[in-house]
């Protein structure tokens, strides 16, 4: 992409993001915090074209947590109007540019419009070879946990999965999409240090960027300050540095 200091061939395969910052970004600026959840779709437009540019194969983007159906009815109403407007007009975009749609999340809670315009959006975009564009969309990562727990226990007492040799990659397999590979780099917008139940299991050794950078302000330079600063990093795997570099010399 120009920049001598990415390199293209230690791109991360997933990478996550936690959109945060809407609110303060408008508040900021003396604005409601609907028009700051309104530019927030400006930037998932630039990061989605963005990602795919850099060659990133997964993308997922936190849009919507359980835990924000709390908020007040008009935001939570306005955000699924916004989710189903995305939909709706970047469709075409996103079919041209060989992307495919997937959700993840407790899509039962979601309006039955935004849910048909979703379905509607995997379908046609099934196959996708350039990248994977991956909605959190009413997702919570214990709920996630938990709704694989209640699949895997159904299937216990149907005698299809011994407990006794239960282990990682067997539960992981009852998660809400089995086939995504754990995310590289989980990046969060808006500076709030913390994983705000996104992704619990499947975060185990991705490298954490957190920006100050409100999301509504989050675009390709930012997307690749974070490429850059996660290339610097030494993945370890519990393992020590010198084991690290040898399995790279050797391997
Ligand atoms: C992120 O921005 C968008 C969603 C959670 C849907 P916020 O709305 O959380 O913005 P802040 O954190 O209040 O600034
Ligand atoms: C996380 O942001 C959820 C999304 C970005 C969709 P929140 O704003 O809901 O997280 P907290 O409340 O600050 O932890
Ligand atoms: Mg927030």
């Amino acid at each position: 992409m120009g920049d001598p200091s990415l390199r293209p061939d230690r791109i991360p395969r997933h990478v996550a993001v936690i959109m945060d910052g809407n609110g303060r970004w408008a508040q900021q600026r003396g604005r409601s915090r609907i028009e700051g959840h309104r530019e927030g779709l400006e930037a998932v437009r630039a990061i989605v074209r963005a990602a795919g540019d850099f060659g990133v194969e997964v993308l997922t983007l936190y849009a919507f947590s359980l835990e924000n159906w709390n908020r007040p009815q008009a935001e939570v109403t306005e955000l699924m109007r916004l989710l189903d407007h995305y939909l709706e007009v970047e469709l075409e975009e996103v079919m041209r540019n060989d992307i495919e749609v997937r959700v993840v999340g407790r899509l039962d809670r979601v309006p039955l419009g935004v849910r048909k315009r979703l379905e509607e959006a995997i379908e046609r975009t099934r196959g996708g070879r350039a990248m994977k564009l991956v909605f959190a969309l009413s997702y919570g990562g214990r709920a996630e946990i938990v709704d694989a727990a209640r699949k895997l226990l159904r299937d216990a007492e149907l005698g299809k999965v011994d407990p006794e040799r239960l282990d990682e990659k067997t539960f992981a397999a009852y998660l809400y999409d089995p086939e995504l590979p754990d995310p590289d780099l989980l990046i969060r917008t808006g500076a709030e240090c913390r994983v705000s139940n996104f992704l619990l299991w499947q975060i185990a050794y991705s490298e954490i960027y957190v920006t100050e950078t409100m999301w509504p302000d989050f675009r390709e330079a930012n997307l690749r300050d974070a490429l850059i600063d996660y290339q610097s990093r030494e993945r370890r795997f519990g393992l020590t540095s010198e084991q690290v570099r040898d399995g790279r010399e050797s391997g």
